[in-house]
């Protein structure tokens, strides 16, 4: 069914709007480290502003278990929010607090104290949602990032909304929009780039993508992993010892089905990740026992740059290496880059992917960022993600 949006949303100035974000951001010393995910929501509230709404900002924060912790309070977010709007954005210490109709009657925009501080909203429980919900005629969710959590304020809450009464909003439509040309109408060649440290969280996307690529590209520490499936020696890198039938399997479906397969030929080692002493190029296959993997090395950095070169299409998900470390972020870069480079329709998913595009400077020159990591790549596996059916029922 189609999504409601929020153009087509009418309602009458005044209105009282429960909006949902996903405002989970890192915080430093009281300070927001990264405010792109609040600047990725300010259209929709400007958007709400413009036709006259009164509105209740909501959102989770880091891994609050169902009660009060002051290291997850959305308190820097209120005044990040004031600063970005240039008016006073107060901020509600309980979600639930009886206080918010009186403050919207003063106030255009409200910021509520996280979700997760209440049990109910990770347990789905209609009770939060409903009390989370009094007072509000519309909701409107623009928290792609959450999408794929099935928790109260995203799924047991638009539940007691009608569809004229509810609405995605400008980001989680643009994330919907972006996502679905690269999941169901991919420009073909599609070249998927997959990293990061574990394929044991990435089976599922790994097996979609499967199905739609003509290249797909692995890195990171999911690659030493096949490296071990091929028979070859790893030294102190990081692998999936449970994880080498998949591995297994993956090569083989990529050969079943004519999907071009790269995996690093050659590797950066060191012998350790803090302060080595020792870092160089080995080939794939040489790994020393005492040494790790720590980055692609040029010749693999060479070969991906080249895949991604004339892609019409490219998903990118995790990095090529440890690339926190400056000196191991050549890798991880160079897929950036590339990506950068190609004229296709280039999309970044996922947290860390998302942090090496920012850290190089390329963020603009990608044809779309997403603020979702677990979303975009639960997005990529075709399943209608929880919240977004929340939205179409
Ligand atoms: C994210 O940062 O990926 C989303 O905000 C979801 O957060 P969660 O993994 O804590 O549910």
């Amino acid at each position: 069914m189609k999504l409601p949006d929020l153009d087509s949303l009418s309602f009458p100035t005044e209105s009282r709007i429960l909006l949902r974000l996903d405002l989970n951001v890192p915080i430093h010393e009281g300070e927001v480290a990264d405010d792109s995910r609040l600047i990725a929501a300010l259209p929709t509230i400007r958007s709400l502003l413009d036709r006259g709404a009164r509105m209740a900002l909501c959102s989770h924060l880091g891994k609050a278990a169902g009660a009060p912790d002051p290291r997850f309070s959305l308190g820097p977010v209120a005044a990040l929010l004031s600063r970005e709007l240039g008016f006073e954005v107060p901020f509600v210490q309980d979600c639930l607090s009886g206080k918010r109709g009186s403050l919207l009657d003063q106030h255009r925009v409200i910021l509520l104290e996280n979700l997760r501080f209440y049990p109910g909203e990770k347990k789905n429980d209609t009770g939060f949602a409903e009390a989370l919900a009094e007072g509000f005629s519309f909701y409107v969710n623009d928290a792609f990032g959450t999408a794929h959590r099935a928790h109260a304020s995203v799924v047991a809450t638009p539940g007691l909304f009608d569809r004229a009464h509810k609405a995605a909003g400008k980001l989680m439509f643009s994330e919907i929009q972006a996502l679905s040309r690269v999941v169901h109408d991919p420009e073909q060649p599609f070249a998927a780039v997959v990293g990061g440290a574990k394929i044991s969280t990435k089976t599922a996307p790994l097996e979609a993508l499967m199905s739609r690529v003509r290249t797909l590209l692995i890195g990171g520490g999911m690659a030493n992993t096949f490296l071990l499936a091929q028979g070859y020696e790893v030294g102190r890198s990081l692998v999936e010892e449970d994880m080498l039938d998949t591995a297994r399997e993956v090569m083989d479906q990529a050969k079943e089905r004519g999907v071009e397969l790269l995996l690093p030929s050659d590797y950066l080692v060191a012998d350790a990740i803090d302060a080595p002493e020792k870092v160089e190029v080995i080939p794939a296959g040489s790994i020393p026992e005492e040494m790790l993997i720590v980055d692609l090395g040029p010749e693999s950095r060479g070969r991906y740059a080249s895949a991604l070169a004339d892609a019409a299409t490219v998903f990118w998900n995790g990095p090529m290496g440890v690339f926190e470390v400056e000196a191991f972020s050549q890798g991880t870069m160079a897929v950036a880059q590339a990506m950068a480079d190609c004229p296709g329709f280039t999309v970044v998913g996922g947290g860390e992917s998302v942090m090496a595009t920012k850290k190089a400077g390329l963020e603009e020159r990608m044809s779309h960022v997403s603020t979702g990591g677990g979303a975009s790549l639960e997005f990529i596996t075709g399943e209608t993600l929880p919240a977004i059916r929340a939205l179409e029922e």
